[in-house]
């Protein structure tokens, strides 16, 4: 019996696991992947929004920029879509630039270089915001549920044999 508890609050420590940490984790986020923060080719000029587009945002999550020769320039709406850093947030040229997500909304970011900005090295990422849970369409999210689907079978298992058992 006592190494039936053990089992089963060891069941529950794992359930909790899988359950609540890809919720809570706040994760560090290199922008662009592998390809890190430069000047896309002519056939991938929309590299920095389909990377956006696949990933969740979250206040106390981080973008990791890494780049050579570059800059990253933290910018307002028009100066995003005008690629304009005359009027900049903050600045950053050190190669290795990490910005902390403090609140929910838009970011904006371009290449302090106006060229390189509008062959689409600029990044706008939408910041969920914290009470907001419905799910996004991405793998990650329905993965998640899935696991936690099959934690409640397994439970539900567990719970049949602990009173088939007592
Ligand atoms: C286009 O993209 C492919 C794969 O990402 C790459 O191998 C190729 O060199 C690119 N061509 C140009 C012209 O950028
Ligand atoms: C970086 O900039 C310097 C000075 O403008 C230039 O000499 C060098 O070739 C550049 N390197 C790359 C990788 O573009
Ligand atoms: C950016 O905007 C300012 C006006 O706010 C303008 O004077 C400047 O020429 C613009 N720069 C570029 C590179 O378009």
């Amino acid at each position: 019996m006592g190494s039936f508890l053990g089992f089963y609050f060891v069941t529950l420590n794992i359930l909790a696991i899988t359950t609540f940490a890809p919720v809570t984790a706040a994760e560090e986020l290199a922008v662009g992947g592998g390809a890190g923060w430069r000047q896309p080719g002519a056939n991938e000029t929309e590299m920095y929004s389909h990377w956006a587009a696949t990933r969740r945002f979250r206040i106390g999550d981080s973008l990791r920029f890494e780049y050579k020769n570059d800059s990253v320039v933290v910018v307002d709406k028009w100066g995003y879509y005008h690629c304009n850093a005359s009027h900049p947030i903050s600045v950053y040229n050190t190669g290795n630039t990490i910005i902390n997500i403090e609140k929910s909304g838009p970011m904006y970011f371009v290449s302090g270089d106006p060229e390189h900005c509008k062959n689409g090295q600029r990044l706008l990422v939408e910041v969920i915001r914290v009470h907001q849970d419905s799910p996004a369409p991405s793998p990650l999210s329905s993965a998640a549920s899935s696991s936690v689907f099959s934690n409640f079978v397994f439970l539900c298992i567990v719970l049949i044999t602990a009173s088939s058992i007592m």
